[in-house]
């Protein structure tokens, strides 16, 4: 039995949720009356047209047996998401409150933008966007680092309607490349440089290698973000602008009036894609529209996180993946919260960064993944314990699963046993926190996402796709619609439906295992697809097989996770060489491969090893067998298993005998 950790009496006071029992109040309230449950949540917010009510509030079809997959909330209702994040502040009267405190990359640099400015700031961004054209359901690309000008121009688009893709700025020209000509943008809008740890890393010469080299991708406008804090001059770069293509932001957007209508925009109109990795094929873009992720963005926010008037938000994500979009830009924004962007990393100068940062501010609320918290934790107490610490009340971790070592490290040493830990399990998919503790309300389990949130209804299904009642063990699938779910891929509903809703008819899949304890709280055991879960960011073996075959020497790869103990997951490739090579080859082949990679997706996609193969293990029919692969990768060949259905059983003396060449 996991020990029970009570939620600390000075959390659970004054809590939006302050006992198991109002918790569950609130969440069968939220299934049984989805309409009042979510209206009365909404309520708070601007519509310029309230939605239907009744049976046309909220419509779905989750059963592929039934016909095709959809799923609408708020019909009826038109609002615009960026309106409730800038403008109803400023309007109730808090254009003073800060929104952004921002700490960049080195120790001196920071700036702070208030609610008033981010308008100022986002209707002149919007104003320019106008005058190239871009409007109502124009795609814009967004490859910048953590500067307040990256949510400032999500903001934007979203006030004009225009359809935005943040493209993080860790990945390679290749990846870049493939989300533009999925998008076809108006604009993409980049930064001269960063500078992340000690690194400096060059944006705006990504997407010059992309646009100069690429025929098939035409972008009429590139908006450049003279980033002074990176120290790359812009004199450096000026001189491979392309006239009448490139634009300075500083010398068009202080130019323009400060003040930009709003485009109303429909309940279910689209407000981003973002990109993300699956089992099979390129990464596809996950669509989300307007009024249920704005409201599923907020809610979790604000019960999760308890939030109030008073706290300090820090998220430490990049607004480039999933959760700087829920918990940096809309969740945070649209409830008047005051926050931390981050554009370093927690362990430059030192690995006491983090804690720095919370000591200056007075970070309430703190919200990491567990590689950081691995990373911080073998960088030694010392960083943590030098700082006071004394303003949090609740840390969250995301992204995977946390190792119950790590967790308790999370809450004794960085949260001196006086916080609340929320874990909170959910996806690019669902948009918001799907399972996960309140922290006034929910007892914590080291390692366990606990209990679903408001709306969500899991279930656990065995081999047989049969729902498992009370505790046990199996796949995780999602019951019904909740407001902040994907609407389809973009581009590609049959991809969204075949992903998500085909293997098991009527539920949403979720590509997790997961166990139900006697609590009824839910573990969640990682991907059982194959996707690799390196330090929380989803890579696709495919994605990665595909580039290591790109190198003119690879014929055939494999690549499964291996454990590791900082980032989780790492990538162990199985590469077979063109015929006629040696094995091992010369060390350069391994450089250029790892190197192919890097290119192809980023550095985030490093392989750790690559493992040199005469041979796969596959079975008659040609399939390869990555269990078996799985089990040499982890150095646990006493377990392999049934391996008669090898097409040649030899393969496996091989492997083992050229394992660390
Ligand atoms: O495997 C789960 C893991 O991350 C996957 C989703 O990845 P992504 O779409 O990139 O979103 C990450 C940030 C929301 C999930 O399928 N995951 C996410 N959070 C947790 C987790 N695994 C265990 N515990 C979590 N708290």
């Amino acid at each position: 039995m996991a020990t029970l950790y009570q939620p600390p009496e000075h959390v659970v006071k004054g809590a939006h949720v302050d006992s198991l029992a109002k918790y569950k109040d609130m969440y069968e309230r939220s299934l049984k009356d989805p309409e009042g449950f979510w209206g009365d949540f909404a309520s708070q917010f601007h519509w310029n047209k309230k939605w239907d009510s009744g049976e046309n509030f909220h419509k779905y079809n989750f059963d592929l047996n039934k016909g095709g997959i959809f799923l609408s909330w708020f019909n009826g209702a038109e609002t615009n998401v960026c309106y409730n994040c800038v403008d109803r502040h400023v309007k109730d009267g808090n254009g003073d409150r800060v929104c952004f405190y921002w700490e960049g990359n080195d120790v001196d640099q920071q700036t702070t933008t208030t609610y008033k400015q981010l308008h100022d700031q986002v209707c002149q961004i919007a104003n320019y966007m106008k005058s190239k054209g871009v409007g109502k359901g124009d795609n814009i690309t967004i490859y910048m680092p953590m500067v307040p000008e990256l949510p400032a121009t999500m903001l934007a688009c979203a006030r004009l309607g225009a359809v935005f893709s943040v493209v993080f700025a860790g990945f390679s020209a290749e990846s870049l490349a493939g989300r533009i000509s999925d998008s076809s943008p108006k604009m993409v809008v980049t930064c001269s440089a960063v500078k992340r740890g000690p690194k400096h890393i060059e944006l705006k010469k990504i997407v010059d290698e992309i646009l100069d080299n690429e025929e098939e991708v035409h972008v009429p406008t590139v908006l450049i973000y003279d980033h002074k804090a990176s120290g790359v001059s812009r004199e450096a770069i000026h001189a491979s602008l392309v006239e009448g293509r490139d634009v300075w932001w500083q010398d068009v957007i202080p130019d323009q009036p400060t003040e930009c209508e709003v485009e109303w925009v429909g309940a279910e109109d689209p407000l981003f894609k973002l990109y993300t990795s699956g089992s099979t094929g390129k990464p596809k873009g996950v669509l989300h529209t307007s009024a249920g992720y704005m409201c599923g963005a907020a809610a979790t926010f604000n019960y999760v996180f308890d939030y109030k008037p008073d706290d300090i938000f820090w998220c430490t994500a990049d607004c480039g993946w999933i959760t700087g979009h829920s918990y940096v830009t809309f969740g945070p924004l649209l409830m008047g919260a005051k926050q931390i962007l981050f554009e370093g990393v927690p362990t430059y100068p030192d690995a006491g960064r983090c804690w720095e940062v919370c000591d200056k501010y007075g970070v309430t609320l703190f919200y990491t993944a567990p590689t950081a918290i691995r990373t911080l934790m073998a960088c030694g107490n010392q960083h943590v314990t030098k700082h006071k610490r004394t303003s949090l009340r609740i840390l969250g971790t995301v992204g995977e699963p946390i190792n119950p070592e790590a967790w308790r490290w999370y809450y004794e040493v960085v949260g001196n046993s006086n916080v609340a830990i929320v874990d909170t399990w959910w996806q690019t998919e669902t948009g918001a926190h799907m399972i996960t503790p309140l922290p006034g309300a929910t007892p914590m389990k080291p390692g366990s996402a606990t209990l679903p949130f408001f709306g969500v209804e899991p279930a656990i299904l065995d081999d047989k796709g049969n729902e498992v009642e009370g505790p046990g063990q199996g796949y995780l699938v999602i019951k019904r619609p909740w407001p902040s779910m994907m609407r389809t891929v973009a581009g590609d509903h049959a991809r969204f439906e075949q992903t998500y809703f085909s293997h098991y008819k009527g539920y949403y899949f979720t590509g997790d295992g997961a166990r139900r304890d006697e609590d009824g709280y839910y573990w969640i055991l990682g991907r059982v697809d194959d996707v690799i879960n390196v330090s929380g960011h989803r890579i696709g073996t495919a994605e990665v097989e595909s580039a290591l075959v790109g190198h003119h020497l690879c014929a055939e790869a494999a690549v499964v996770p291996v454990d590791h103990p900082i980032k989780g997951q790492a990538i162990y490739a199985f590469v077979t060489l063109m015929n006629g090579n040696e094995y091992p080859p010369d060390e350069s082949v391994r450089k250029e491969l790892v190197a192919q990679v890097r290119k192809a997706i980023g550095p985030i996609a490093t392989p750790d090893v690559i493992h040199w193969a005469p041979g796969l293990p596959k079975t008659r029919s040609g399939k390869i067998m990555r269990r078996v692969l799985r089990k040499i990768a982890s150095k646990e060949e006493d377990q392999l298993g049934d391996t008669s259905t090898l097409a040649d059983p030899g393969v496996v003396q091989v492997l083992l005998e050229l394992r660390g060449k």
